[in-house]
């Protein structure tokens, strides 16, 4: 592999990375861009409340509440833990519900929910309030009637503030307005700031790699130049909302039982150093098995993809390309706004109780100094 200017390598990362104009355009196309505050994006359809603070506040509360499980075990944080990846931290390869209940399929990151076009692995679901709903009568062991009883019970004050009076709306409205307000809590979950969105902020022509560091900045150029992983993985979420089979779940001991051929919907990249395992069946345990297992063309068998063909990269490449997947990290979100945390409560994600632990400062990670706007 062509390793970029020589100068720059022996220089440390003092030189200007020079991107080309095609390399510059493609990786722009990645890079976050803010969306509008007033228009509501379409998987928020009939959601009156998606932009409403009070109404995330209340689905913040709802989405860590235990009380919305049969057994009081779980919550939505459970499986996307919100103050990490947004996914499921206990890192088993597919999740479980109440009582241990299986599922087939690894829990996605909800960051950034709200820009993507459809739900699920295999992209059944446009609404994202209707999303937030299914996990409540599935993995949580619920009903319409039990989550209104305890939401009426529980939630009312929060709730009234928002939808009105609780107690004689019918529960499948109650139930309807609780995953409104999740939603709408969903919407302000951003993973945005990355290092690549810093790095991507700056001027044209004077891109300064120490914001990226020099093996992510190869590795950005090899995802949009030989290993091509945009042509599925675009657009701020780095995922184009289409769906592929590309073959995982085939080799190795199959999780799930449509994991052969069956077409699953590009995952987001965005955050995905922190959301392992891997795939919709969680079969590939960590990032440099993904990357492995893409450069031997995927699993063998016939349907697959045809965009997944061998590719000529060597062990450094792969590293460079991890190296670049780890700077798509956003920078973290306000801690009580993340954290069931009675110690910490927020008022709309503003610290009621500032500590020598800092309610916002726990989670701080430093971005790297790069100038250049995000
Ligand atoms: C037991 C673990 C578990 C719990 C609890 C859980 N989820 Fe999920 N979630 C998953 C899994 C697994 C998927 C993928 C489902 C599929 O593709 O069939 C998922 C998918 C999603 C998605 C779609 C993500 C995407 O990009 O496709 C959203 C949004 C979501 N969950 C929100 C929630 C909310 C809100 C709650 C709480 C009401 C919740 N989840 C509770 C495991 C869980
Ligand atoms: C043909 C479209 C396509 C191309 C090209 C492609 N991907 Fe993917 N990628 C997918 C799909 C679809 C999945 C989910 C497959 C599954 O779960 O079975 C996926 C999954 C992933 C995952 C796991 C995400 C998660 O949350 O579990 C990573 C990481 C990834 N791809 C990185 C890459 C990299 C790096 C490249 C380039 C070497 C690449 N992809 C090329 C479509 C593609």
């Amino acid at each position: 592999m062509m390793r970029g200017p020589l100068l720059l390598l022996l220089s440390g990362c003092v030189e200007p990375t020079v991107l080309t104009e095609s390399e510059y355009r493609l990786l722009d196309e990645l890079r976050w861009r803010e969306p509008s505050p007033d228009v509501p994006p379409a998987v928020q359809e009939g959601n009156e409340v998606w932009n409403v603070p009070e109404a995330a506040e209340l689905g913040r509360r709802l989405y860590f509440d235990r009380g919305l499980s049969s057994d009081g075990t779980l919550s939505c944080a459970t499986c996307h833990d919100v103050a990490t990846s947004g996914a499921d931290p206990r890192g088993e390869p597919t999740s479980r519900g109440v009582d241990g209940a299986p599922s087939p399929r690894n829990a996605p990151t909800v960051f950034n929910a709200a820009l993507r076009g459809q739900y699920s692995w295999l992209a059944g679901e446009p609404s994202l309030w209707v999303q937030s709903g299914r996990p409540l009568l599935g993995f949580h062991g619920m009903t319409t009637e039990t989550v209104a009883t305890h939401v009426c019970d529980a939630q009312d004050a929060g709730y009234a503030e928002v939808f009105g009076d609780c107690e004689g709306t019918p529960p499948a409205e109650v139930f309807a307005n609780v995953t409104k307000a999740m939603a709408a809590y969903l919407q302000t979950l951003e993973s945005r700031d990355s290092a690549f969105d810093r790095f991507m902020g700056q001027d044209r022509g004077s891109l300064d790699p120490s914001c990226l560091g020099e093996e992510a900045t190869r590795g950005a150029r090899l995802f949009v130049g030989v290993a091509s992983c945009n042509e599925c993985h675009n657009g701020s979420t780095l995922s184009d909302g289409r769906s592929y089979s590309i073959g995982a779940g085939l080799n190795g001991p199959p999780s799930a039982p449509d994991g052969g051929l069956q077409r699953f919907q590009t995952p987001t990249l965005r955050h995905i150093s922190e959301t392992a395992p891997y795939m919709h069946d969680g079969s590939l345990p960590g990032l440099w098995d993904v990357l492995v297992y893409y450069r031997d063309g995927g699993a063998a068998g016939s349907g697959r993809a045809p965009e997944i063909q061998p590719l000529r990269l060597d062990d450094a490449d792969l590293l460079d390309l991890q190296a670049f997947l780890e700077s798509l990290r956003g920078a973290p979100l306000p801690y009580c706004w993340v954290n069931d945390d009675a110690y910490c409560c927020t008022d709309a994600g503003v610290p009621r109780n500032p500590t020598p632990f800092g309610c916002s400062e726990r989670l701080a990670r430093p971005l790297p100094d790069c100038g250049g706007e995000p």
